[in-house]
């Protein structure tokens, strides 16, 4: 089944029609930038406009940038540092603005459910762990297929750190400092040691738009667990937005639990 996915990101709001039930694109990928404030009215009308430009109608489905919980955004994105979004259903709102059923999740998470199913995560099973690198730093975790939602790793705090691995690491942090190849991956080295040490994952899938130079920096991180860069590389939330819709449509074999929804 064609559905329209929407990635909400810090800079652009990206969407393309999927084949929600093979991971394919469908359509060209179209991005608008995001508006600089990033209030939650001019997001809406972002993904609006989004909407009207494929003259698409049928369900949808976005991913976010911070918790989401039953459709309403419940921390705000931290990268970003806009506190009203707090409480504001991204479902019921997308969904008066376009009169299309909407269903809104965590932009990791979704991102995590495509390279699982149809990209880089294909086929594992076991404790696997996504993490995707770009403003910020989003996770996702699986246990044999089955996601826990909103794990929020990026905000982990690193020992005597005021700042968390988000402020200190992502590949926003690593573009702004012009940080070497060597100097970031050492800082993701501790970052994953640690992450380790609390879940030790059989599989970390790194995405984001970076995890294309993955021999620049994956040298420099040594933990246990098998490595491997993401498959679908930007794409990857757009994709899995998708799927969370078709998951509302009919039980799909990914599930993401607490993925609002609102019928338009
Ligand atoms: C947010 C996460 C999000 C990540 C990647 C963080 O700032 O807290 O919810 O997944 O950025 O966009």
């Amino acid at each position: 089944m064609e559905l329209l996915g929407i990635d909400i990101g810090g800079s652009g709001i990206k969407g393309a029609i999927v084949n929600a039930a093979t991971g394919e694109l469908v359509t060209e990928r179209l991005r608008l930038p995001s508006p600089p404030t990033f209030q939650p009215d001019e997001v809406v009308a972002v993904v609006a406009d989004l909407v009207k430009q494929f003259n698409y109608s049928g369900p949808i489905g976005v991913g976010f940038p911070g918790v989401v919980m039953h459709g309403t955004v419940v921390a705000p994105p931290t990268a970003l540092a806009f506190p009203n979004w707090v409480g504001v259903n991204l479902a019921e709102r997308v969904s008066a603005a376009v009169g299309c059923p909407v269903t809104v999740g965590n932009d990791a998470d979704v991102a995590a459910m495509a390279e699982m199913f149809f990209g880089a995560g294909r086929g594992e099973t076991g404790v696997v762990m996504m993490f995707t690198l770009g403003t910020g730093i989003g996770s996702a975790l699986f246990i044999n297929g089955h996601i826990v939602p909103n794990t929020e790793m990026g905000r982990v705090y690193p020992r005597d750190s005021k700042k968390t691995i988000e402020q200190l690491a992502s590949d926003r942090v690593r573009e702004e400092q012009k940080l070497s190849w060597k100097e970031w991956g050492e800082k993701l080295n501790d970052y994953f040691k640690y992450i380790e040490l609390l879940f030790y994952p059989d599989v970390i899938i790194i995405g984001g738009g970076v995890s294309k130079k993955h021999e620049k920096f994956f040298p420099h991180i040594k933990v246990r667990a098998r490595l491997i860069p993401a498959a679908f590389r930007n794409e990857a939330g757009i994709v899995g937005a998708a799927m969370a819709a078709l998951d509302q449509i009919a039980p799909q074999p990914w599930e993401l639990p607490g993925a609002g929804h609102s019928e338009g």
